[in-house]
């Protein structure tokens, strides 16, 4: 039995790992669920696959139910102490020294203070983790105890983003985000495109995750800082997949790749930066204008999609001058043979632009 511990997003990590279980498949019971953590027994171990997951924090391995689990802990000279359900450090503190107590017979003990009364994956990570261990106490219907095996690899994600050649901070998908949004195609392998990829941060995961990677943007020096970019991803990565990338409008996919696409996973030009937050009337006004360019997008992915293929697309969303969000409903999509199948918020501080990520199946 395992628990997954979701990372800032909650709704979005589910989302993206109820797509990955499909996507390697991977049977899973849920056995219990909060807003930030699942309980759930699995038909297979999934400990080599968890660094997949973009959104997710921990995989921690259920040893049992009842506080008296903690005597089936095994022994760690250094340790903390992970509370879900409950931000109580007398707790906290209750359960270190019962931990630190059966340990006695095995050796000295000592457990550390993380800055919540949960340890972040950095935090362990800094500590020695796996040495030094996370026990791990879900405060829900019932009391699960367990053992952290795997962390989300932080330091990973921000070389991915901010050491590679080419970097263009205010116009970059975060790594994170690249991750998510290729699981939540659900489609383990195959061609996948970006067909606005920038300096191709959405190709780089491709690449990482050994799919057959394509990418295209109509601005010739984005593309040179994606193959760049790659070059170095290759080098410091170690990959053994290339990408391949065009300059080509997307209006025009069909001239410019031969290939048929089992996936598009793109963020795509999003409108002009925003200087303040919109009225509803603004909001309107600019996403009905980008619309009239996105009809044209959907059109040309028609003609590089296979049947029964997935795109995830990020539409803009607006936070409003008077508060609220405004996301439009796009019935054209169904039109054009596209259903939606999921729709996902993302905000992210550095932008004013909430992304609306949608999960798009294709003539499915
Ligand atoms: C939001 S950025 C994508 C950023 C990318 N995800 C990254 O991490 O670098 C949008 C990209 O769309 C490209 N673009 C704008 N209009 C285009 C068009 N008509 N056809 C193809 N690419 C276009 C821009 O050059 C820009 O690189």
């Amino acid at each position: 039995m395992y628990a997954v511990i979701f990372g800032k997003n909650p709704k979005l990590s589910e989302a993206e790992f109820y797509s990955f279980t499909k996507r390697f498949g991977i049977k899973i019971k849920i056995i219990e669920a909060s807003r930030n953590w699942i309980i759930f027994e699995s038909t297979k171990k999934i400990e080599h696959l968890f660094g997949r997951l973009g959104g997710s924090l921990k995989l921690v391995r259920i040893e049992g139910q009842g506080k008296d689990t903690v005597r089936d802990l095994e022994y760690a000279r250094l340790f903390t102490v992970s509370v879900y359900g409950r931000e109580d450090w007398k707790l906290w503190r209750k359960l270190g020294s019962e931990i630190k107590r059966t340990f006695r017979k095995e050796g000295p003990s000592k457990f550390f203070k993380p800055a919540r009364t949960y340890a972040m994956p950095s935090e362990l990570i800094l500590k020695g983790f796996p040495e030094t261990k996370d026990f791990v106490f879900f405060f829900g219907e019932r009391v699960w105890v367990g053992e952290t095996v795997k962390v989300a690899d932080p330091f990973e994600l921000k070389k991915l983003d901010v050491e590679r050649p080419i970097q263009r901070p205010m116009l970059s998908i975060p790594p994170r985000l690249a991750r998510i949004m290729v699981n939540l195609t659900e489609v383990p392998q195959g061609n996948f495109l970006d067909p606005f990829c920038g300096i191709g941060t959405i190709v780089q995961e491709f690449v990482l995750q050994g799919l057959n990677a394509y990418g295209s943007d109509s601005n010739p020096k984005a593309i040179h800082g994606a193959k760049e970019n790659l070059k170095w991803l290759k080098k410091e990565f170690r990959t053994k997949k290339s990408a391949h990338f065009e300059v080509c409008d997307v209006r025009k996919l069909k001239k410019c790749f031969r290939t048929k696409f089992d996936a598009i996973v793109t963020e795509p030009y999003l409108g002009e930066p925003l200087k303040h937050n919109p009225s509803k009337w603004e909001a309107i006004q600019m996403a009905n204008r980008l619309d009239r360019f996105y009809f044209s997008v959907f059109e040309s992915f028609s003609d590089v999609l296979k049947r029964k293929s997935r795109v995830i697309f990020v539409f803009p969303a607006y936070r409003l001058k008077g508060g609220g969000i405004y996301r439009k409903e796009r019935k054209w999509l169904g039109k054009l043979g596209f259903e939606v199948l999921g729709r996902y918020t993302d905000f992210e501080e550095r932008h004013r632009l909430v992304r609306d990520i949608h999960v798009l199946g294709y003539r499915s």
